[in-house]
This record gives C-alpha cells, structure tokens and sequence, in this order.
C-alpha cells in the first residue's frame, strides 16, 4: 500500500495534508508533531504485527522552550511500526479510536502508550507508529531465559513477585473491559526499578482485536497464530457459535501457559508440543479435552504449578479471576518469604 492509496470510508483519496490534519484533529493530544522524536534505526525485536525500534522523544509542550539553544532533555522511547498490512483492510478510524483509547490507560504493571503518529518520520505515511515507554529490561520471555532455573525459594520469590505484577496490570485491564487475547511472556516487557529491583507491565492488550478487525480474521493466517496460549474455547473456530468468544477467563488461561514459560526458563510451549505431533489448535484442542495439559515435571516450584492449573480449567466460569490470581499470589510470595526469613 502506497500513501497515494489512502482512503476516506467513501473511498476517496487523501492527500498527505489531508491525512496529517485528520490525525491531528482526530488524535488531540495523543498526536506527536514531527519534530518531537528522534527516530533512531536501532531496532529493539519485531513480531507479529511490526517492528519497534528505539527512539528519544521531546515532550510537546516543551519542543519549542530551548531559547538559550541547548537541547531539551529527551525521554528514551520505543516506537512500534505497524505492518500496514495488517491495517489497510480495516477502517483507520476505529483503529486510531482504539489506540487512542488506550493512551488514557494508567497503571503502574501496564506499558504505557504516549502517542500515536504516522510514518512522516520514514517517508511512508501508510505507517502508523505507537510511541511507548522504553522498557530497559526487553521481554518476559527473554528475561526468564536468562534467569536461569528458578533453583531456591529467592528466586522463586522473585519470579513470583513478576507473576503478581502482571496479574495487577490485568486486573486493571479486565476491569476496564479490556480483554488482552495475546498474552504470552513475549508481550511482558520489564523495567529496572529504583533499588535494583524489576517491574514487569503488560504490553501489546487488545492489539490483536484492533489489527485485526476480529476473532476470524485473527484466524486467518494459521502458520502465525499463537495457538498454544489459547484457551480451548477459541481453539476451534465455529463463526456461528456465540459462545466461541475471547473473554477475560480467556486471558487467565493464557496467563497460566505464560507461568508456565516463566517457570520453566523461557521455555515455548512449541517445544513440548511438537515432539506430540500437536501442530495445530485442533490437535491441541483434542488433548486438552483428553485432560492433557503442558508438563509439571519441569517446573520445580509446585504451588505455582498448582496454580496454573487451576487457570487451565475447561470450563472458563471454573477458571479464577485475576483478583482471585493476586491474592494466591500474594499468599504463596508471604508463605515463601517467611521460609526465607526462618532458615
Ligand atoms: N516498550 C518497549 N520497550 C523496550 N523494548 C520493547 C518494547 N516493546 C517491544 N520491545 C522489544 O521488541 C520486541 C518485539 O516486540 P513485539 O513487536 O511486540 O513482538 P513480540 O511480542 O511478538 O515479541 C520485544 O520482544 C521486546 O524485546
Ligand atoms: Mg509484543
């Protein structure tokens, strides 16, 4: 997709001043004028839906107060491009909507969005751009590989205590309707706290809904689809079928398979289900039914095992909720500590 390929709804063209002046006005605050980040080329990961790269950023209401020339400080940021591809066959406005929305989010364990903004910066206005806060620390999924086996209550304590900050961030998120439907330690992204600690925040909620259109669409594509952190009751798509829905007790069950990588260094669950010739949702869809769930074996901390499995109920309603997610883990982290504190 070309600029000169933009339409309105009606589908008529726009022009780049046109499609500029509709974002300003449409994105209010949340639009960055151009000459407020610094698009740096060095590129952070990439994934499903696009690219993120590092980039410094000038708050707009100070870009223009340097008088005495010296630079106004800038505040590090990360800048998801996203695939146009994914977003030329839906209506823009709904996904600015939607993203914009998202900017208003406020939670300490939920990555904030700041901004939102075309590809001016690369010369392709068919880019749409999602400024974040830089997260220092990269992926969940990253930081557990490298965290190595969780080989005495400390470090149990530790992953934990990252358990917890996440379910905070989606208590906040499916208390404001906000169903995540992609979360996987890859989409937790961590940051250094003051006193050498780390805070984990969830990022990327809703971004499957928002590119792609819905449910279906999202299926389109087989090779990509993260099935293995699907719960069962989106497995197997039937269209015609109300209750073949994504809904919070959805994004529990995800959040058990994401334990389980954190738990097991890192480990993808591809890994465990391939050499099962489970390759595909259906296959998957035909062991859980068959009581077969990811393997406790490797997970050394067996309360948090427990745990996971209650998130892997196939009835959803059977499932906790994240409230109920905080305060076992807030139990096991205090049981834990205490055993620390006595040896
Ligand atoms: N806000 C951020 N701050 C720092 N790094 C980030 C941020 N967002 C994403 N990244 C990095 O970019 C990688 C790719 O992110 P993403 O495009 O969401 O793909 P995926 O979720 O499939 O890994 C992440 O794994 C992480 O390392
Ligand atoms: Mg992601």
């Amino acid at each position: 997709m070309t600029r000169k390929d933009l339409r309105t709804d009606d589908n008529k063209r726009l022009t780049v001043a046109e499609i500029d002046k509709r974002l300003k006005s449409f994105l209010g605050k949340r639009y960055l004028p151009k000459d407020c980040l610094t698009f740096s080329y060095k590129r952070l990961g990439s994934g499903h839906y696009g690219a993120v790269y590092e980039g410094h950023l000038r708050h707009p209401e100070k870009c223009f107060q340097n008088t005495n020339g010296s630079l106004v400080p800038t505040t590090p940021v990360a800048v998801k491009l996203i695939k146009t591809d994914s977003v030329c066959q839906l209506n823009r406005k709904m996904v600015y909507q939607e993203i914009k929305v998202a900017c208003e989010l406020d939670h300490p364990n939920v990555v904030k969005l700041l901004y939102l903004t075309d590809g001016a910066y690369l010369k392709g206005y068919d880019q749409l751009m999602m400024v974040m806060e830089y997260m220092n620390k990269g992926s969940l999924s990253e930081y557990a590989k490298k965290y190595g086996e969780l080989s005495n209550p400390e470090k149990v304590c530790h992953m934990l205590k990252i358990m917890l900050d996440v379910a905070e961030g989606m208590v906040y998120l499916s208390g404001k309707d906000i169903i995540h439907r992609d979360l996987a330690a890859r989409n937790v992204l961590l940051t250094k706290v003051e006193g050498g600690g780390v805070r984990a925040k969830v990022s990327d909620f809703g971004l499957a809904r928002i590119l792609e259109g819905n449910y279906k669409l999202y299926r389109v594509n087989k090779d990509e689809l993260p099935f293995p952190w699907m719960p069962p009751e989106c497995l197997v798509l039937d269209p015609s079928d109300p209750e073949n829905i994504f809904s919070s007790k959805g994004d529990v069950w995800s959040f058990g398979i994401l334990m389980w990588e954190s738990f097991s260094e890192g480990t993808l669950p591809k890994k465990v289900l391939k050499p099962l010739g489970i390759t595909d949702g259906e296959k998957l869809l035909a062991a859980y039914k068959s009581n077969w769930r990811l393997p406790g074996d490797i997970i050394r901390c067996k309360e948090a095992y427990n745990l996971m499995t209650k998130c892997w109920q196939m009835e959803p309603n059977r499932r906790p909720a994240f409230v109920e997610l905080v305060q076992e883990l807030k139990h096991l982290i205090s049981k834990l500590e205490v055993t620390k504190g006595g040896k």
